[in-house]
C-alpha cells in the first residue's frame, strides 16, 4: 500500500530525531566534497571568514524562517506558501525550490556515485603503493569515462528512492545518530594526520590566513552559494522538514545547533584536506575532483589506512544519502500532497526525471565535456545555477516572506511556541529578517550578476 506522507510527518516526534534529520540533510557532500574545493578555488582564508559571517548572519535566519513557514503551513514547500498566503503568488517560491531540487539531485548524484566507486576502490586497495600523480591519473581515467560513473550514479539514485519509498523517519533517525558522530571522529583523526604531514603548514596558512586582496563579487557569491547549499536552505527542503517538527520543539535552537554542527564539519574537512594538499604538492584549485585525489594520499600515510579509507567513503556515501533524500523529499512531498500521487508513483517519477538530467551532468566530465556556456560545463552550469542563483534567490524571498509578509504575532507565536518559550532575541531576529538578510543577499546576488553596475550606470 502506498504510504501517505502524513506517515512521515508523524515521524520526527523526538527532538533528537528532528536534529538528526535536519543535520542529516545539511551534512553531506556539501561539507566534505564541495566546501574544500570551493575554498580552494576561492583563495582560502578570506573565503572562510566571509563564509562564517554568512552562516551566522544569513544562514541561521533563513533556516529558522524555513522551519517557521513549514511548521505553520504544515505542508510541503509549495503547499505551505499556498496556505499561508492564499491567492498570492508566493507559492512560486515553492516552484523555484522544486526546480532547484531537480538540478541539485542531478549533479549531487554524480558525485555521490564517485563516492560509491571509491568505496569499492578502497576495498580493492587500488591506491596502495601509488604516487600522488598516479592517484590523480586513476581519478582522471575514472571520472571521464561514461559507463562506471553512470552506473554508480544510477545505483545511488535507486538507493535514495528506496529510502524515500520506505518511509523517511526510521531510516534517518536510526542511522544518522550512530553514524554521524563516527564520521566526525574519523575526520578528526584524518585532520590530525593531515596537519602532521611534512610540508603541511602552508595548507594551514592557506585555510586560516585571510588574504582579502583576492576577494571580488564572484568570491562573495561563491561563499553565499556554499553557505546555502551546505545548510540545505533556499529551496524548501527545511520547509518540508519543518512541517514534520512537533509544536513543542524550539525552532531557534534547532536552527542554531544544526548550523553549528554543519559548519564544524566543513571546517574539519578543510583541516583534513588543505594541509595534505600542500604536503603532497597538489593544486588546491583543482575543482570537483579535489577530495578524490587528496584523500587516498592521506590514507596511505596512516596506520590502518586501508580500513580508514573504506569506513570513510562508506560514511561519506551515507552522509550523501541522508542529504539526497531530503532533496528528493521536496519533490515527492509536493507531488503527493498537491497532485495526490501515491508515494510510490511520486518517488518513481521524480527519480527518473532527476536521473535523466543527472546523466548529462555525469557525462559532462568526459563525453560531453565540449558543451560549455561561459566556460562552465553542464555539471558546473547546473551547480552554479542552483547553488549560487536559485538558493540565494529562494532564501531572499523566504526571509522577505517571514519578515514582511507574515504577521509579527504569527512569527512570534512559532518562534516562542505560543509564548511558552522566552525569546529574548526576537527583535534582533526580526531586524535581521526585515532588513539585514534581504539587503545583504540582494547585494551579493545582484552585484555578482552585474545588475548593480548596470543600474548605477
Ligand atoms: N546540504 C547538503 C550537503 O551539504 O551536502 C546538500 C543539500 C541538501 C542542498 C538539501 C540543498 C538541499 F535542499
Amino acid at each position: 500500500m502506498a504510504k501517505h506522507s502524513d506517515d512521515v510527518r508523524d515521524g520526527f516526534t523526538s527532538k533528537f530525531g528532528i536534529i538528526c534529520a535536519a543535520a542529516g540533510s545539511a551534512i553531506g557532500l556539501g561539507n566534505i566534497w564541495r566546501f574544500p574545493y570551493v575554498v580552494g578555488d576561492s583563495g582560502g582564508g578570506a573565503f572562510l571568514l566571509i563564509y562564517l559571517g554568512f552562516i551566522v548572519l544569513l544562514g541561521i535566519p533563513v533556516m529558522l524562517s524555513e522551519f517557521i513557514i513549514g511548521r505553520r503551513g504544515q505542508r510541503n514547500a509549495f503547499g505551505s506558501f499556498k496556505r499561508l498566503a492564499p491567492g498570492k503568488p508566493w507559492y512560486l517560491v515553492g516552484v523555484m525550490g522544486i526546480v532547484a531540487a531537480f538540478m541539485i539531485l542531478a549533479f549531487y548524484s554524480t558525485i555521490a556515485g564517485w563516492t560509491l566507486h571509491y568505496v569499492i576502490q578502497s576495498f580493492a586497495n587500488t591506491f596502495a603503493g601509488k604516487t600522488s600523480t598516479e592517484i590523480t591519473r586513476i581519478f582522471e581515467d575514472f571520472h571521464t569515462q561514461a559507463f562506471l560513473p553512470l552506473l554508480w550514479q544510477i545505483i545511488f539514485l535507486a538507493m535514495t528512492a528506496w529510502i524515500i519509498f520506505s518511509g523517511v523517519k526510521k531510516g534517518i533517525e536510526k542511522y544518522t545518530k550512530v553514524l554521524m558522530p563516527f564520521l566526525v571522529l574519523l575526520l578528526i583523526i584524518m585532520a590530525i594526520r593531515s596537519v602532521t604531514l611534512e610540508g603541511s603548514y602552508e595548507g594551514v596558512l592557506f585555510l586560516f590566513k585571510p588574504d582579502f586582496s583576492a576577494v571580488d563579487s564572484g568570491v562573495l557569491l561563491a561563499a553565499l552559494g556554499q553557505a546555502f547549499f551546505s545548510l540545505s536552505i533556499g529551496m524548501g527542503a527545511l520547509i518540508t522538514y519543518g512541517s514534520y517538527i512537533g509544536k513543542q520543539n524550539n525552532l531557534g535552537n534547532i536552527a542554531v545547533e544544526v548550523s553549528l554542527a554543519d559548519t564544524l564539519i566543513a571546517i574539519l574537512a578543510g583541516v583534513a584536506i588543505f594541509p595534505a594538499v600542500f604536503a603532497f604538492g597538489l593544486d588546491p584549485a583543482e575543482g570537483p575532483g579535489l577530495i578524490f585525489t587528496v584523500l587516498p594520499n592521506i590514507f596511505h600515510q596512516m596506520p590502518g589506512g586501508y580500513f580508514f579509507s573504506i569506513i570513510f567513503f562508506v560514511l561519506l556515501a551515507i552522509a550523501a544519502l541522508t542529504s539526497s533524500i531530503s532533496i528528493l523529499e521536496v519533490v515527492v512531498a509536493y507531488l503527493t500532497e498537491e497532485l495526490n500521487l501515491t508515494r510510490h508513483k511520486a518517488t518513481f517519477m521524480a527519480v527518473i526525471a532527476a536521473a535523466f538530467v543527472g546523466i548529462f551532468c555525469t557525462l559532462s566530465f568526459g563525453t560531453l565535456k565540449n558543451i560549455t556556456i561561459s566556460e562552465l560545463g553542464i555539471f558546473g552550469l547546473l551547480d552554479f545555477t542552483a547553488s549560487n542563483l536559485l538558493l540565494p534567490l529562494g532564501g531572499l524571498l523566504i526571509v522577505v516572506f517571514v519578515g514582511w509578509y507574515m504577521k509579527k504575532k504569527d512569527v512570534k507565536e512559532e518562534v516562542s511556541n505560543r509564548g511558552t518559550l522566552k525569546v529574548r532575541f526576537f527583535d534582533v531576529l526580526r531586524f535581521i529578517l526585515k532588513f539585514i538578510a534581504p539587503v545583504a543577499i540582494a547585494i551579493v546576488l545582484f552585484d555578482s550578476l552585474g545588475i548593480i553596475d548596470r543600474l548605477t550606470g
